[in-house]
């Protein structure tokens, strides 16, 4: 048996969370290892919408363990609410089904400040962040200056790092970003709060999975956000501040590469966006304005509308390759549903060249023209077929073009929200290692 990492393969919003639902009944641990409250995982299960921001996806199915891991920065406050809600509705009962690193990082108020006074700064340029504190807190902990839950954990070294931080930030907040100063005893007492409600769930967790991996568990690495947003891979500087590749699942766990055994790459069967950046098939007419409506492309975390455009392959195609992708989720392929033509994205052009590859210029990425090969479109409704063969001939045929063009097998297909509304080709879980 498989231990399986799940990533996004475009902007982010790719489905994730239902297909991570639906692979938790053949895992026994699920671990969230990058990001933070930038993600909102939804889930629906029997009809009734749950959004996720922090807690891994797990949380929905009693008996399996959440882990979040050492590379996600935590938002104390949003967690401990969602924590609270899941309990209110029946879920997480117990306590030791989550655990959470002692290494990972604290998303702290000046993260938050930070984040949204240079978003406002930025003015035209702005990034478009989610306004969360991702990218501060992340610089921080390279800067080698954030605090880790394990520092929460011991007064005297979070009182330490805490006035030092805010002395500095302070100082920033003040002069370069104009905003009001942060008060340490506030943030101290607030915090210290957090600390005492959330101790019982802090851990070893790099340990915790080594001893569980070795009882003959197996794991689901639950991946926020998409390749394309990755800070090394994607459309840099319109990317998040993490590694959303399957590399990153290494680094933010602490599981060696060799335990990861199968990578699901989950892309809608179109392309989305949020937030600012390149989007070379972007759509503004009436075909983008369809896409938005039927596929009810509004962000979860902030209710933002999604920009929406047809399939790019040659992004998907690189994040294949970045995360080495051993089998495809094509999610939302009922959402494609009464459109005559359906263009795919085969290649760029730029520079009066044709590219086949994503390319790391920014200006190549903005300027980039799409290649557009036409398939042929269907009429029927998809939101009942659970089989491959039930699907219209132009729909199996669009979904085996998606393949051959990026080398890579598609081993489900979601024709809507719900968790019974897939077809499912091949489960990663049974794969041989
Ligand atoms: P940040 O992660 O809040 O710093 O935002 C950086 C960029 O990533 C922005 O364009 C956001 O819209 C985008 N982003 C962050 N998290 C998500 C997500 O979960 N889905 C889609 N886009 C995201």
């Amino acid at each position: 048996m498989a231990n399986v990492a799940i990533i996004g393969a475009q902007w982010g919003d790719e489905g994730k969370g239902k297909i991570v639902d639906l692979f938790t009944h053949d895992a026994d641990i699920i671990v969230r290892f990058q990001g933070g409250n930038n993600a909102g995982h939804t889930l629906v299960v029997d009809g009734k919408k749950t959004v996720l921001h922090l807690v891994p996806s797990g949380a929905l199915h009693p008996g399996k363990l959440c882990v979040i891991g050492n590379g996600v920065v935590v938002d104390p406050e949003v967690l401990l609410k969602e924590i609270a809600g899941l309990k209110q509705n029946g879920w997480l009962l117990d306590d030791a089904s989550l655990r959470i690193s002692e290494e990972a990082h604290l998303i702290m108020p000046y993260h938050k400040a930070i984040d949204q006074a240079r978003e406002r700064l930025r003015g035209e340029g702005m990034i478009g962040t989610t306004g969360r504190g991702i990218g501060p807190a992340y610089e921080d902990k390279v800067a080698r200056i954030g605090i880790r839950f394990i520092d929460l954990l011991e007064e005297e070294t979070f009182q330490e790092k805490l006035r030092r931080n805010i002395e500095e930030k302070n100082i920033y907040l003040k002069a370069i970003l104009k905003e009001k100063a942060l008060d340490f005893d506030k943030i101290h007492d607030r915090y210290s709060g957090y600390r005492e409600k959330l101790k019982t769930y802090v851990t070893d967790t790099g340990l915790l999975l080594d001893r569980e991996m070795r009882a003959g568990k197996r794991v689901l690495f639950e991946g926020a956000q998409g390749t394309l947003l990755d800070v090394d891979h994607g459309t840099y500087p319109f990317v998040t501040s993490s590694n959303t590749v399957a590399g990153g699942v290494s680094s933010g766990t602490g599981v060696g590469p060799r335990h990861i055994h199968q990578v699901i790459g989950i892309s809608k069967a179109y392309t989305t966006r949020v937030g600012s950046g390149p989007f070379p098939t972007e759509l503004h007419g009436s075909e983008g304005e369809i896409l938005k409506r039927e596929g009810i492309e509004f962000g979860a975390t902030t209710g933002r509308p999604r920009r929406c455009g047809w399939f790019d392959a040659v992004a998907v195609r690189h994040a294949v390759r970045i995360s080495g992708i051993t089998g495809l989720a094509l999610t939302k392929l009922d959402v494609l549903t009464g459109f005559k033509k359906i263009p795919i994205c085969v290649a760029y052009r730029y520079d009066g060249k044709l590219h086949e590859e994503f390319p790391a210029s920014i200006r190549a990425m903005q300027s980039a023209q799409p290649i557009l090969e036409e398939m042929d479109g269907w009429d029927t409704p998809l939101t009942a077929v659970r089989r491959f063969s039930d699907l219209p001939a132009n729909a199996q045929k669009y979904v085996r073009r998606i393949e051959k063009i990026l080398e890579t097998e598609v081993i489900l297909v979601s024709v809507g929200p719900d968790r019974e509304q897939t077809v499912m080709l091949k489960n990663p879980f049974e794969a041989r290692q």
